[in-house]
């Protein structure tokens, strides 16, 4: 069985809580097992989990090489096209909104950490009538000319008011919602008229043209703090992150930082996966791999997992002063036996074992 085959099969035995609001109280889990489907003998499976470390850690050492390091580095992937940024930010702004918050106003100053290759929830969130957009990545791989294209693409979606495209078109995007019709009771006809009118998306295309700092400034590479982000204390109203803050080296850090960056009354919205991505067969196995296994097999990237479970977030949005509004978990039954698990992941909870994602949204205290 290859990579690809043991993700979907793992991918179907995912569900989700679809009340934000319950998820934050205690965790469902809904076991689903496919009908009929008879596990391998676990002799097999033993072998099949060697076999692909052996291969992962393969790939990792051939990251050290300079022409697989540079493949390996090149591309984020994802927020390259126009419709991934789309849905992307309509589903953080629905769920925001079943969460109580963009009731009276949407948000006019936004961060995103990690936006990748390029500027697209940034640039959504601005059509939807936001006025400046900071981006904060360790990596700079947006460019100027696909930010132009990403940006006239999303005109022509809000102007259509597309449905936001679902699970058929991405479906590894995360989170899922019950509903991918166009929110048109959060976008009102009134809200996008006036942040669609053609002097103002002239205005922005301009300012995107000049990287007006008034409108946007980018800080890549960026190695977290400094002077630019000091900059934006108190000045947020939401800061927003897609598949990223599974990769905060300073989890503790990195929250407090944002939780400076808002106003009283400023959120964050945050979509963030805790699987093993490519890097185990089974979607949890990388809480087996000794941390000199991990090094190994992840090798020489910018940016790496740091297999923080659930509750390591949990815990430092807490620790930075804000309030858990949202905790949309995803809940998976555990691919390993807890015997398994690498000394430093022992004492995981049934609850983080079973966590394969969230989105999870905290709110600045008046
Ligand atoms: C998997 S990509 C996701 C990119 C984009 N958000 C998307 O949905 O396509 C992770 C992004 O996070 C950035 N990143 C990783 N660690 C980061 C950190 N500590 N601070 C800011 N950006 C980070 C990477 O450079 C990359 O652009």
């Amino acid at each position: 069985m290859g990579l690809t085959m043991a993700r979907e099969l793992t991918r179907e035995k995912e569900r989700i809580d679809l009340n934000p609001r319950e998820a934050v109280g205690p965790p469902r889990i809904i076991p689903t097992h496919r009908e009929g489907r008879v596990a391998p003998p676990r002799v097999l499976r033993s072998l099949h989990r060697r076999a692909l470390m052996f291969v992962c850690a393969a790939k990792g050492v051939a990251t050290h090489l300079p022409p697989v390091g540079a493949i390996v580095q090149r591309r984020s992937r994802g927020s390259d096209d126009a419709r991934y940024c789309y849905s992307v930010w309509l589903r953080h702004l629905v769920v925001a909104h079943r969460s109580g918050f963009c009731r009276k106003s949407l948000p006019s100053t936004i961060a995103e950490l990690g936006p990748g290759d390029s500027f697209g929830v940034g640039l959504a969130a601005l059509l939807c009538g936001a006025e400046r957009y900071h981006a904060f990545d360790c990596v700079a791989s947006a460019s100027a000319e696909r930010n132009l294209a990403i940006f006239d693409r999303l005109v022509e979606l809000f102007e259509a008011r597309a449905n936001i495209p679902g699970p058929d078109e991405f479906p590894l995007i995360k989170p899922l919602l019950e509903n991918y019709a166009f929110p048109h009771d959060l976008l009102t006809p009134e809200r996008l008229a006036q942040s669609l009118a053609p002097a103002r998306v002239a205005r922005l295309r301009r300012a995107l043209e000049t990287l007006d700092e008034s409108v946007f400034t980018y800080c890549a590479p960026w190695p977290g703090g400094g002077a630019a982000s000091s900059g934006l204390a108190g000045a947020v109203d939401m800061i927003v992150s897609q598949a990223v803050m599974l990769y905060a080296d300073d989890l503790v850090g990195l929250y407090a930082e944002q939780a400076a960056w808002l106003k009283p009354g400023g959120f964050m919205s945050h979509q963030l996966e805790f699987t093993a991505l490519n890097f185990a067969a089974e979607w949890n196995g990388h809480w087996t791999y000794s941390d000199a296994l991990w090094r190994l097999v992840t090798g020489n990237r910018s940016y790496v997992p740091n297999r923080a479970p659930h509750s390591a977030h949990v815990e430092a949005i807490e620790a930075a002063g804000l309030h858990l509004v949202t905790d949309w978990k995803v809940m998976r039954p555990s691919a390993v036996k807890r015997a398994h698990l690498a000394p430093r992941f022992s004492a995981l909870s049934r609850a983080d074992l079973t966590t394969s994602a969230t989105c999870i949204q905290a709110v600045k205290p008046p």
